[in-house]
């Protein structure tokens, strides 16, 4: 089926006048690619030159927006072993070490963003064996990972996360990226201090939606005294939902989406779900056939914001659907996350015509994640990607993945460990 793509390419334009040069988003994806030591904490989180040809490539691929990372703030809040890390504690610098990779990324008109996270109660207990988080609430075993009882941070510790993440955003800038993303979305710490199933906090950081909030707020606010918003993006991806009882509710995201659009946020990326509660797939049968998950959220949120640019992550796999969630007004932005594991030129495939929809992936579902990573291991590492619309192929990984697969295949499965790939064994 032929269809007109046009309304893809065009830019976007941002409340403080910055440009995309069309609507695609790659979302963030933790790539595993850096380095880590299990003792030497500033061993951990550099980057490798597997990371740099990863976002070489994606900077190829006429991606409007790049999302980098996960990148934590705190060299112990890792999603995972082997994530990129800026950690004011660290001796080394990471603005040095990040400049050939946002310059790489950047080098054929894409804007680059850095995820910026911590882990909180979601850092397994290979990492560490007492995690932080806003209260004591424990993150139940998910596929294979165990989690320590979590700590509740004091608020002396707040005020230095909130530093934390202020000076993350101040090392991007300073690296020549485009912007930040505070990761509040998958039950990560921020989406913890969100949801009320896990923060049970009495003092001004818990209780009242506006409350649980306050951190999201001051790390916002913090951000804006070090850059200059005028050349830098501040994003947010959050949850339309965590689909947990006692979790942040639809009509919880909507208020937090429109206050943060009137502190001033840029761009507002939707996503839902947590390690309890997995949705990276459709939780309802009515967003089916329209692609993305979260597309009937997005269409109530929309309207809602004033300035900030909406984007919609997860699910989209076909032109077609595209053009119909932005024609109809539910999203300004697509973002996408697998099809740019298997097809980094996705995106510029779909502009030029070449191709219509992402090529089928018969790993979709419960190891879909698990399989990207070694997607973009391969990526990395200058090799064929694996080809997910091949039984065989599929078949060999999911082995790999379940610890039965060949020698040849290691340096494949050292990139799959713990948390977004377990995600999904878990669901
Ligand atoms: C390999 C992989 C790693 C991911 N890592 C992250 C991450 O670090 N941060 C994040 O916000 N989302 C992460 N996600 C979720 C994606 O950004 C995206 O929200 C989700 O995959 C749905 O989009 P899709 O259907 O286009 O894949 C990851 C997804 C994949 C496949």
């Amino acid at each position: 089926m032929t269809v007109d793509v046009s309304v893809l390419g065009k830019p976007i334009t941002f409340r403080n006048g910055m440009k995309a040069p069309n609507v695609f988003l790659k979302s963030a994806m933790t790539e595993r690619l850096c380095t880590y030591d299990k003792k030497d904490l500033e061993a951990r989180g550099k980057t490798t030159a597997e990371y740099e040809k990863l976002y070489k490539v994606w900077g190829e691929g006429e991606i409007g927006v790049i999302v980098l990372g996960n990148i934590p703030i705190e060299r112990e809040g890792l999603e995972a072993a082997k994530n990129m890390i800026i950690d004011k504690s660290n001796t080394w610098d990471a603005i040095e070490n990040l400049k050939p990779v946002i310059a790489a990324s950047k080098a054929h008109g894409s804007l680059v963003i850095g995820q910026l996270t911590h882990g909180g109660r979601q850092v397994s207990n290979e990492i560490v064996d007492t995690p932080v988080s806003a209260s004591d609430i424990q993150c139940p075993p998910m596929g294979g990972m165990e989690f320590g009882k979590p700590r509740p941070l004091r608020e002396d510790e707040i005020e230095d996360l909130i530093d934390r993440w202020a000076f993350g955003a101040e090392a991007l800038y300073k690296a020549g990226a485009d912007g930040c993303q505070l990761h509040a979305a998958h039950g990560y710490l921020l989406s913890q201090f969100l949801s009320s199933r896990v923060n049970k906090r009495t003092d001004k950081f818990g209780g009242s939606l506006e409350n649980k909030s306050m951190i999201v707020f001051r790390v916002i606010e913090e951000i804006k005294k070090r850059v200059d918003t005028s050349k830098f993006l501040i994003s947010i991806k959050m949850n339309s939902a965590d689909f947990a009882d006692g979790g942040l509710t639809e009509e919880e995201s909507r208020t937090v989406a429109q206050q943060l659009d009137e502190a001033g946020l840029d761009l507002i990326e939707l996503s839902g779900g947590s390690y309890e509660s997995m949705a990276f797939e459709h939780k309802k049968e009515s967003t089916k056939k329209r692609e993305a998950f979260f597309i009937e959220f997005a269409e109530k949120v929309r309207p809602m914001l004033k300035s900030a640019v909406l984007c919609t992550t997860g699910g989209f796999r076909s032109a077609k659907a595209m053009v119909d969630a932005v024609n109809g007004g539910a999203t300004a932005m697509i973002g996408l996350a697998r099809p740019l594991c298997a097809e980094p030129y996705f995106c510029r495939d779909i502009l030029s015509g070449k191709i219509t929809e992402a090529r089928e992936n018969k790993g979709d579902g419960g190891i879909s994640t698990g399989l990207a990573i070694m997607q973009l291991a391969a990526i990395g590492a200058g090799k064929d990607i694996p080809d997910l619309s091949d039984e065989k192929t599929v078949q060999k990984l999911v082995n790999v993945l379940m610890g039965k697969g060949d020698e040849d295949d290691k340096p494949i499965k050292d990139q799959e460990s713990s948390s977004y790939a377990g995600q999904e064994k878990a669901s």
